[in-house]
């Protein structure tokens, strides 16, 4: 079965063909991220915008490089949520459009599933059940994944998602947008001992996190030298704040497992998952704890359609489907199947 999948919630458009959830026939990315970086950040208006210009090529694009027509498509799946509202408008709105025009059935797929999703692209052989800890830019998971639509959370971020606190300091610190691309790369020259930054957790929710109070002290400790007309070392005080985050997700990762002896997989998800630091500390911890570690190849890290396609395809064998009335979702739990 082939699924031509649109994924436009933030700041790339893009669109792929993917076959029975696991092959990629064709993947096309159309970031935006020169636009935003004169920002400092997503512009939602701008994004909107780049989104409607794109949108038809990178789809025309990614039919062609599958060397297949709309016709021999079998379902048109789309990202509806969570994400930039108007962002996430055109992806829907076009697919829809292509739906009606086709007579295609559409899915609608959470932005989400599909980041966890694209494990399934990167490993032919993982199925559920698995424990995943999402990392992305809007959202901090941990997940138990019973099955492909089938999702309890057991952790989750009360406040600022580990993707937003790491752009915020690395915005604090000179670097450009996206900023945990750059403190990830300035990170390795640096010191990760030579500042002490809060190691947070939420009293009573052991697997919850919280990065706004570590967030605020490493704009503190940026601030305070400015105004002391010092200079802060941004290699060493990137790498204490990196290894502080990544500290708050692998102790509630290790404390997943330990509560849930019965999951022998652990998967990673989302934006940061590309990040150098967590990649290497989940594999140590894997290890430690015995269990399988499945990683999203580096490609598949950021918001990509391949991903959706993946995902869209388990949500049609479940019976998901969108009508003309589907519209988009800012914010959405990962459970809740409409
Ligand atoms: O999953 P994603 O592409 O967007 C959402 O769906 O939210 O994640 C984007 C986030 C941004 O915060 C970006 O700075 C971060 O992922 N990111 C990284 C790395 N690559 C992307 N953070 C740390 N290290 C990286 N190598």
């Amino acid at each position: 079965m082939k699924i031509l999948a649109l994924e436009s919630s933030c700041d790339e458009t893009a669109a792929a063909v993917v076959e029975n959830g696991r092959t990629v026939l064709s993947s096309v990315v159309a970031t935006q991220i020169e636009e935003h970086k004169r920002f400092g950040g997503v512009v939602p208006e701008i994004a909107s915008r780049m989104h409607t210009e794109s949108i038809c090529a990178v789809t025309e694009q990614a039919l062609a490089d599958a060397d297949c027509t709309l016709s021999q498509i079998d379902a048109i799946a789309v990202t509806y949520a969570p994400g930039l509202i108007g962002a996430l408008l055109v992806g829907v709105n076009y697919a829809k459009g292509l739906s009606l025009g086709s007579g295609k059935p559409l899915v609608p797929v959470h932005h989400l599933r599909a980041h966890i999703a694209a494990n399934y692209i990167t490993h032919p052989d993982l199925e559920p059940p698995f424990l995943c800890l999402v990392v992305s830019g809007g959202n901090t998971l941990l997940v138990l994944v019973r099955d492909y639509t089938d999702f309890e959370v057991l952790g989750r971020t009360r406040d600022d998602a580990a993707g937003e606190a790491l752009d915020k300091a690395a915005r604090a610190l000179g670097l450009s947008y996206p900023g945990g691309v750059h403190l990830d790369r300035v990170a390795q020259s640096g010191d990760p001992k030579a500042y002490a930054f809060p190691h947070p957790h939420v009293d009573g929710s052991p697997l919850d996190f919280s990065f706004s109070g570590l967030k605020t002290a490493v704009l503190n400790t940026i601030h305070t030298a400015e105004n002391r007309r010092q200079t802060v070392s941004v290699p060493d005080v990137g790498a204490s704040f990196l290894h502080a985050v990544v500290d708050a997700l692998e102790n509630n990762t290790r404390t997943a497992l330990l509560m849930h002896p019965e999951m022998h997989k652990l998967v990673l998800a989302g934006g940061v998952s590309a990040n150098s630091v967590l990649r290497e500390r989940i594999f140590n911890l894997a290890k430690q704890m015995h269990v399988q570690l499945y990683l999203p190849e580096l490609s598949l890290c950021g918001d990509n359609a391949a991903m959706v396609g993946a995902q869209g395809y388990y949500e049609y064998l479940a019976g998901k489907r969108g009508t003309m009335s589907l519209n988009a979702c800012a914010s959405m739990p990962i459970e809740e199947n409409v």
